[in-house]
């Protein structure tokens, strides 16, 4: 808390209000408007939380005008250059950086659970075998909820912790199920010799058989993909995660709402929306179309990977991604992708377009990382879900902060109603 404060006045009555402001340790501050219905007797009408703090948090730091990500702290082209998706993992759920031995004990308890009890392995048989993956995954890490009765108290630190672990351990392995399931191949059992990137990739890719041997330039590839998506600060997924977990939902129940919201093209389905979208455009020739098309406000079409709520300057995990494109196509054998080609090219021509340009509309964190995807071998449908797999630490990290909060109240929006007004019920027999 500050000394300043705003002053309120409802001209109408000349009541008044004293908001006051509250500093962060970086970045703007807020203006705590609590005293707004009490002395004023009105609410805030903020559709979409654009200018809303709903909660304090030490997790992640977002400058959307310099294009600056930090996790607790420290710059994502840091963390990128320098450290691995488990040491992330570690540093946004527990503050600091480990130790070689503290990380050394968080991924080895992390491997301890990567196996699935074989009765939640089953329910994949329920879906068909053309359900989208992302609705088996949300769908199984929900029912993951009716199996660890034993370590759901959310207000036993030791449970949390366990669970933390459990969730960031199964979901790869889900996510492999799901897509084993899509194929009609067997499921493939985590291997815990190899590190989390590594076993996701066999789980994915390795036949009961023949010999499977890991890429290791595919495995980097997806490290440096999973530490760029690993949280976000307030976003709509961990929003969700938040808003489930507030009302003391078991945190697997919140998990899974979590996973539902990603799954939107608006958010995390951007990046399956990407690749379909460059898929439909084809050729460069058709690109000044789709532009058209995108600028068009009678039409539902968007330029997918395009925009940000937050970033209005570049999105630093794009910059990091479109490096990244070059360097692992060129590893790969594959510099001639074409659709990384194409979407090069519309990127140059989108920012060069005045609508975009007047928008502050720069590609995003989905832009360019479906080409990778598509190049180490995954498949469209599983975009979204290899975004949840690495998200999860961020929701996870959000809850255990919410959660931990002695001051923890139910997420609760309010509305500004415009409906019907009170009226008197009409019988059937009466109505028109
Ligand atoms: N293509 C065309 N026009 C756009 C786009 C786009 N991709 N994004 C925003 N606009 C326009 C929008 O129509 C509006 O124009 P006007 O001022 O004339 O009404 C203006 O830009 C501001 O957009 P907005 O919808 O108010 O912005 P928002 O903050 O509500 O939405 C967004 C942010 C990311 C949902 C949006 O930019 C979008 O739909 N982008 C495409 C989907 C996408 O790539 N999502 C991934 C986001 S990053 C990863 C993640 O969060 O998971």
């Amino acid at each position: 808390m500050t000394d300043k404060k705003f002053e309120l006045v409802d001209r109408a009555t000349e009541r008044k209000a004293q908001l006051p402001v509250r500093n962060g340790t970086i970045g703007p501050s807020v203006v705590d408007i609590s005293a707004l219905n009490k002395d004023l007797g009105v609410f805030t009408f903020d559709p979409g939380f654009g200018l809303t703090a709903a909660t304090e948090s030490r997790i992640t730091y977002i400058d959307g005008d310099a294009g600056t990500l930090l996790y607790r702290g420290f710059p994502i082209e840091q963390l990128a250059e320098k450290s691995s998706f488990m040491e992330c993992a570690y540093l946004l759920l527990l503050s600091e950086l480990p130790s070689r031995k503290q990380l050394e004990e968080f991924t080895s308890n992390i491997r301890y659970h990567t196996m699935l009890n074989e009765t939640l392995l089953r329910f994949f048989n329920g879906f068909h075998h053309n359900a989208h993956p992302m609705a088996m995954v949300s769908a199984v890490v929900a029912s993951m909820s009716a199996f660890y009765h034993d370590t759901m108290d959310i207000y036993n630190p030791r449970h949390r912790e366990i669970f933390a672990h459990r969730i960031i351990a199964k979901i790869p392995t889900i996510a492999a199920a799901a897509h084993k399931h899509s194929l009609g191949q067997p499921f493939v059992y985590p291997r815990n010799d190899l590190d989390y990137c590594s076993n996701m990739l066999h789980m994915l890719f390795a036949v009961p058989c023949e010999p499977y041997q890991v890429d290791p330039i595919a495995s980097q590839a997806l490290d440096l993909l999973f530490i760029l998506h690993a949280d976000h600060e307030q976003n709509a997924s961990t929003s969700t995660v938040r808003l489930a977990g507030s009302t003391g939902a078991n945190p697997y129940a919140a998990i899974s709402a979590g996973v539902s919201a990603l799954w939107g093209p608006a958010h995390g389905g951007a990046n399956e929306a990407v690749l379909a979208m460059l898929e439909q455009i084809g050729t460069v020739d058709n690109i000044p179309k789709y532009l058209d098309m995108a600028k068009d406000k009678s039409s539902h079409f968007r330029l997918m990977g395009f925009g940000h709520r937050v970033y209005k300057n570049f999105d630093p995990r794009a910059k990091i991604i479109r490096e990244m494109c070059h360097k692992v196509l060129a590893r790969l054998g594959r510099s001639d992708n074409p659709l990384f080609e194409l979407a090069l090219r519309l990127e140059e021509i989108a920012l060069k377009d005045e609508y975009f340009v007047s928008r502050k509309l720069y590609p995003n964190v989905d832009f360019y990382s479906g080409v990778i995807y598509s190049a180490i071998g995954i498949p469209r449908s599983m975009f979204t879900v290899m975004f949840a797999i690495a998200r999860t630490v961020g929701w996870v990290a959000h809850w255990q902060e919410m959660i931990s909060d002695p001051g923890m109240r139910i997420g609760r929006p309010r509305q500004l109603y415009t409906g019907a007004t009170k009226r008197d019920y009409t019988e059937i027999t009466k109505r028109s």
